[in-house]
């Protein structure tokens, strides 16, 4: 079992877990799907989360049975389409859109020197951190363009540990989306998942709000063995 002592490092999800962009994400998605003629559900929206830009599109046109229907390249024009509503959604967005608690838990991990890195899906992270002013916490991230799979396969957190010189046991992934949490898990890493407990069930810690993400409140979960 992990020890609360013997962490070093935490990899970090972005969209849902530092902002809010994850509502835009959605938004935009949304937008797409009903361009599409496919149902929207609050369950899609949740299966969509951590996942990348094209698998994001593949799923939503399985979801409506459409998933023959269009060529490669009509594909990358719909992909493009989304990305060019999100950036849209995006603009204007400064710290503001910074979850309850995480300037300050990200102050108070760098204060006590743990490590930190960026294990975000999304290619449209290094913009968001900027806008957040939040990029300086995150000199080390995982480019999303290099992986050869996406969440929940292991390869983006065990990178995201890698980058950081730590072994994937001295490490904590910080999760929003059920395949991040599964990606977390497989690579080793203790996992915090925070959302609704019922969805995120097989995170090793979980909190419903970005606010309970505390060193005290980890050390405590850990502590009492729910890892
Ligand atoms: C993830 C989001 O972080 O990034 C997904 O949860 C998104 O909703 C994915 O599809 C890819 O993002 P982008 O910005 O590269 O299209
Ligand atoms: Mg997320």
């Amino acid at each position: 079992m992990v020890k609360f002592k013997d962490i070093k490092g935490f990899v970090f999800d972005l969209d849902g877990v530092i902002a809010d962009t994850s509502v835009y994400h959605s938004k935009a998605w949304h937008q797409l799907a009903d361009e599409l003629g496919v149902q929207w559900s609050d369950e899609l929206a949740d299966n969509l989360k951590g996942v990348s830009r094209m698998d994001s599109l593949e799923l939503i046109l399985k979801t409506g049975g459409k998933e023959n229907d269009y060529t490669q390249e009509e594909k990358e024009k719909y992909a493009a389409k989304k990305n060019a509503n999100y950036l849209d959604l995006l603009k204007g967005m400064d710290s503001s859109a910074i979850l309850p608690g995480i300037a300050d838990f990200l102050a108070s991990l760098e204060a006590n020197n743990y490590k930190l890195s960026l294990a975000s899906a999304s290619k449209n992270s290094p913009l968001v951190l900027e806008q957040l002013g939040l990029a300086k916490y995150f000199a080390e991230k995982v480019d999303p363009a290099k992986l050869k799979h996406g969440k929940p396969d292991p390869e983006i957190f065990a990178r995201g540990a890698q980058v950081l010189n730590l072994k994937p046991e001295q490490c904590i992934g910080v999760e929003d989306a059920k395949v991040g949490v599964e990606s977390i898990n497989s690579a080793g890493e203790t996992s915090i998942g925070i959302g609704d407990v019922n969805v995120l069930s097989e995170a090793d810690i979980n909190f419903t709000k970005t606010s309970e993400l505390t060193l005290a409140n980890i050390k405590k979960a850990m502590e009492v063995g729910e890892v």
